[in-house]
């Protein structure tokens, strides 16, 4: 097609929206133009309340000053290097800065840029870990029940979300998967439920199958969210760090939403105080503004790597973008705003406020659970019968109309508003969603 083709302004049809019901959607667009701080701006110039930060990635907010100036002059400074064989400055700066602010033995950095290549890279440096340690059979790699690790082939082999995974063919062989740890007697809790740290123990029947001389790793998301924000049972984590330490497997901790404050702390590992190998993340790493992940690693795997001749790649892995120049400066400006502004320590002291406004919905028509941690929170739906999702999609569209932007999965409502919001803006929130789901059929 000739480069001169006019496009006609507004015609929707050529871009192949993800994860949307896209012919719904070109019906009725839901555009933003602008954003700044708490609020998008619509097209036709209404003021939407954020109450997701983004895709759980906007967690200081939108047009911070530090960030939008960090990119226009790393822009014109230096735009692009080289990612392989070659460095600049700032990638070293940031992995820095990471590793300072991760939990004690998390010293060395990987540069992505997203979740789901965040994914991949752990995934990949656990089973070469091995391998270069001398243990190669170890290949395997557990996922979990509901799981979400992004999109790509490892990803959704791991993962445990079936919409996911069942058009995809075959996907990677040699995965298993743990049970989820959606129990219905942990219904309405506060924070981590009490029942359900014996479903770590089902890891251990996974190593009695397969043998632990087999398996490379396990992944979960210390907090899954976007299946719906299930948090793990008290004692879980715990058991899980025993048992994968007891059979030399590799834990891996999926932190792409709750690193960088979402639980209040820097990192969920820090939070739960359990210790992973490797962690992974993005969104929040440089405020969703630029894409970027990165992923965290200990010494002991780090330097299995690092032997043999020292004119050899160590790790035959990369991206083009891997620690680009301009996302660097990103993140280095979004952890300094999180710091300035204490943002995580915000998190955490608007923590309890939130819990008691997401648990006044107990009553509301429609709502069957409520979960929360942190600035995120679940409220789930009974689904209408014979139309699942269809409920939640609805809520979604009425609160969006009535100036409230919430996500949906599935019948479950989440919410992971920016570490800034104000408490009452939680109460609009809350308030805008309370009145939807009364008027909802
Ligand atoms: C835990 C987890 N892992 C991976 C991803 C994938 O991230 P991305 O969409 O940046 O590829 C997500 C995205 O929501 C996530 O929540």
């Amino acid at each position: 097609m000739a480069l001169d083709r006019k496009s006609v302004p507004n015609d929707l049809s050529a871009f192949w929206m993800p994860f949307t019901a896209n012919r719904q959607f070109k019906q009725a667009p839901r555009m933003f133009v602008s954003a700044d701080r708490m609020h998008y701006k619509t097209a036709d110039g209404r003021e939407v309340l954020d109450g997701t930060a983004g895709l759980w990635c906007c967690n200081a907010g939108h047009n911070r000053p530090k960030i939008v100036e960090a990119i226009r002059q790393q822009a014109g400074e230096l735009d692009y290097a080289p990612a392989f064989q070659m460095g600049h400055p700032k990638a070293f700066e940031l992995a820095s800065a990471l590793r300072d602010m991760a939990p004690e033995g998390m010293e060395h950095v990987f540069f992505t840029n997203s979740g789901s290549e965040s994914v991949e890279t752990a995934l990949k440096i656990a089973i070469a870990y091995h391998r270069a340690r001398g243990e190669g059979s170890r290949t395997r790699l557990i996922g979990r029940e509901r799981g979400y690790h992004g999109v790509n082939f490892g990803g959704i082999s791991v993962g445990g979300i079936v919409n996911n995974r069942r058009m995809f063919g075959t996907l990677l062989t040699g995965t298993d998967h743990l049970p989820h740890t959606h129990l219905p007697e942990n219904a309405w809790s506060r924070g981590q439920p009490e029942h359900g740290a014996h479903l770590a123990d089902e890891l251990e029947r996974i190593v009695a199958l397969h043998g632990a001389e087999t398996i490379a790793a396990v992944i979960v998301e210390p907090m899954a969210g976007s299946t719906g924000v299930l948090l793990p049972p008290k004692g879980y984590l715990e058991r899980l760090r025993e048992i994968c330490t007891r059979h030399g497997i590799v834990l891996i901790f999926d932190e792409v939403i709750t690193g960088f404050g979402r639980l209040g702390a820097s990192f969920a590992a820090e939070h739960f105080d359990v210790q992973p190998d490797i962690i992974t993340t993005a969104k929040g790493l440089t405020n969703g503004v630029i894409p970027m992940g990165a992923v965290l690693t200990t010494p002991q795997i780090h330097d299995a790597f690092m032997q043999g001749p020292e004119h050899m790649i160590e790790l035959f892995h990369g991206y083009t973008y891997s620690g680009n120049p301009i996302a660097s400066a990103a993140g280095l400006a979004t952890l300094e705003t999180y710091r300035e502004d204490g943002l995580f320590e915000r998190a955490a002291s608007l923590a309890p406020y939130w819990e008691e406004a997401l648990h006044s919905l107990k009553g509301t028509r429609h709502v069957i659970d409520i979960r929360n941690m942190g600035l995120i929170g679940a409220v789930e739906l009974e689904p209408i019968a014979g139309a699942p999702t269809k409920r939640a999609f609805q809520a979604f569209l009425d609160c969006y109309e009535k100036g409230v932007l919430i996500r949906t999965t599935g019948d479950i409502i989440a919410m992971s508003p920016p570490l800034i919001i104000e408490k009452a803006q939680i109460d609009q929130l809350i308030g805008t969603l309370k009145e939807v789901l009364e008027g909802l059929d």
